[in-house]
């Protein structure tokens, strides 16, 4: 039977005609562009690209749409839209929009200036029953006519899109020949919430309010009223970094108006397209601005709590008036606390925990004394999203500052921070105004009851890709026998997964190395960078509980474990660096 879609002429580049449904559908010829690889970040680009290059866009839209099983899959569907907020976001988005109507898909949702964080838009896929999800981002790089742009596809459920589907998206762009476009007549006006309908609804755009569904989320999930009573506290003052991204949005609504968190307390909340000219990375380097507020020594009445957010909303840091709080504790912390301190958690055990293998173990410590199983993955959000849809799994967290629950499937920035203010506001429920119990004496806290497990990480950035798989191979003679193990070396080996859900194996996740002083070395290569390689090296010691708890510095406990790694890994041999680009 004909499809009331098929298209009769071909014309490259000229509109070829209507077709027999009320909705006129244009065909253009186009040839496959070199550099479309497309991994679970999706594709990274330098916006110029993009700009110069008006079918990198739809070559890319139409691989996905085919990739994904083509009209015969979208027919009829719902599709989210949304993005951090960045140069070029507006303008892809009337691509997009274009393109699924000439899909079939017949309700695209998207948000007001096309934003939507990467965790609203994984919320909004499963609650409206969507087929999937495109998020135009490129997380924490920067932005605008110079810097980055991005896109990605997340699934039904919410999730990032599995290896299998990008391999196929990449397959589809290196064979691609024409691509197809909905002639609408008019830009849908992104600036203003409102339901366009096209051909008597046969397709409808919805811009909404990026926020609304989203926050209903967290409030479903928190207490609004006790983190509001924590915020009212004279001895008690938050600030948030929204790094001039997409969170701006959600911290106005979210921290300010439902919380009441003063708004002069929100810094950098405006979203800009190009983030202001920063790189909205919450770490200790690219959040300098943030950590110098929280630090008496540099702001004498320095707030009680600050958290900042990256571009797209995913990634969080949290931190304390002096303190921060590692990745690895904040995840193990709020898991030790969920039970009492969220109320989507209260009163039921947690069905268990996981992290990636760099990430540090003191989430373990607490799955024992929790007695509930904890997984450890290779580095990458996919592996948790499996394990949270076979119900293995309620909380979990990465060292790159990713955290998360079976809330969704993404990490989620503000979720953590919530989590946070709700721990706090648990444990001040009864506290006197003036002795407010702060996120230093929670961490301190957990490090007397459970151990504290110190962690850095190096990064050496703009290695080369050969010297990068030459230390790993150099690693590897080891692991196999073929070079002797190095006299500080106890145990080496390279850490594989098999994903207990569905069997597959994940091989080459890292080499994982234990020093005859109990010191572990991991040893990966980044698998986001856009250019050459990135080695990063995690450092971890664990410190048992002792009454007579001492504070330590990260970098004096691993003055030793640094110098050992770098000889046994020969880094400066085979890199020629003698010091990391990044440290954290
Ligand atoms: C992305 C993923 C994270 C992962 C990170 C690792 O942000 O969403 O799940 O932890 O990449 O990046 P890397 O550069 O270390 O491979
Ligand atoms: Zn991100």
């Amino acid at each position: 039977t004909a499809k009331k879609w098929e298209i009769s002429a071909m014309c490259s580049m000229q509109p070829a005609m209507a077709s027999e449904s009320s909705l006129k559908i244009l065909k253009y010829g186009t040839n496959p562009i070199d550099g479309q690889t497309t991994g679970t970040s999706g594709m990274r680009k330098r916006a110029k690209v993009l700009v110069s290059n008006p079918k990198f866009l739809p070559n890319w839209i139409q691989s996905l749409f085919n990739a994904l099983g083509g009209r015969d899959v979208l027919e009829g569907t719902t599709l989210i839209v949304g993005g951090d907020g960045r140069f070029y976001n507006t303008v892809a988005a009337q691509t997009i929009i274009r393109m699924a109507a000439a899909h079939g898909v017949k309700h695209l949702v998207i948000g007001r200036n096309a934003i939507l964080t990467t965790p609203a838009v994984s919320a909004m896929i499963p609650a409206r029953k969507a087929v999937g999800g495109i998020i135009l981002t490129a997380s924490h790089n920067p932005a605008g006519p110079d810097g980055d742009w991005g896109i990605k596809y997340n699934t039904g459920a919410g999730a990032p899109a599995s290896e299998g589907l990008t391999d196929k998206i990449y397959q589809e762009t290196v064979g691609i020949n024409e691509y197809f476009l909905a002639d609408l007549g008019i830009d849908i006006n992104l600036s203003i919430e409102g339901t366009t309908s096209f051909a008597d609804g046969a397709f409808t755009v919805e811009v909404v309010d990026p926020v609304a569904e989203y926050c209903d989320l967290l409030e479903s999930i928190f207490d609004f009223n006790d983190i509001k009573k924590l915020l009212a506290r004279s001895d008690f003052s938050l600030v948030f970094d929204a790094m001039h991204a997409s969170t701006g949005e959600y911290a106005r609504v979210i921290l300010h108006e439902k919380l009441g968190a003063p708004l002069s307390n929100l810094l950098n909340e405006i979203p800009l397209q190009d983030f202001g000219g920063g790189h909205p990375d919450p770490n200790l380097t690219y959040a300098a601005e943030l950590v110098r507020m929280l630090d008496p020594r540099q702001t004498p009445d320095a707030p009680q709590f600050g958290a900042a957010s990256d571009g797209d909303g995913d990634r969080n840091m949290i931190l304390g008036r002096g303190v921060f709080v590692s990745p690895g504790d904040s995840v193990a912390i709020i898991a030790d606390y969920a039970a009492r301190a969220i109320p989507y958690f209260r009163g039921k055990q947690l069905k268990g925990l996981a992290r990636s293998m760099p990430t540090s173990s003191a989430l373990d410590r607490v799955a024992e004394a929790l007695g509930i199983p904890v997984y450890e993955t290779p580095t990458g959000w996919k592996y948790f999203t499996n394990l949270m849809d076979a119900d293995r799994v309620s909380i979990c967290g990465e060292e790159s500052f990713g955290t998360s629950s079976e809330h969704i499937r993404e990490k989620d920035g503000l979720w953590a921070v919530l989590s946070w203010l709700s721990i706090l506001a648990y444990e001040n429920r009864d506290s006197p105004i003036g002795s407010l119990v702060t996120v230093e004496d929670i961490l301190v806290g957990h490090w007397r009851r459970y151990g504290r497990t110190y962690n850095m990480r190096y990064d050496f950035e703009g290695v080369s890709k050969e010297a990068g798989d030459h230390m790993m191979n150099w690693l590897r003679e080891m692991v196999d026998g073929v070079a002797p193990k190095h006299p500080e070396i106890a145990e080496i080996d390279e850490f594989q997964y098999k994903d207990p859900i569905d069997g597959t194996v994940a091989s080459q996740q890292g080499i994982r190395v234990t020093t005859k002083d109990g010191g572990r070395v991991v040893f990966r290569l980044s698998g986001t960078g856009s250019a050459g390689a990135t080695i990063r090296v995690y450092f971890e010691q664990y410190q048992k509980p002792s009454s007579s708890f001492t504070v330590k510095d990260p970098k004096d406990v691993f003055r030793n474990l640094v110098k050992k790694a770098m000889g046994f890994a020969k880094i400066p041999e085979i890199t020629g660096r003698t010091e990391p680009t990044v440290l954290t």
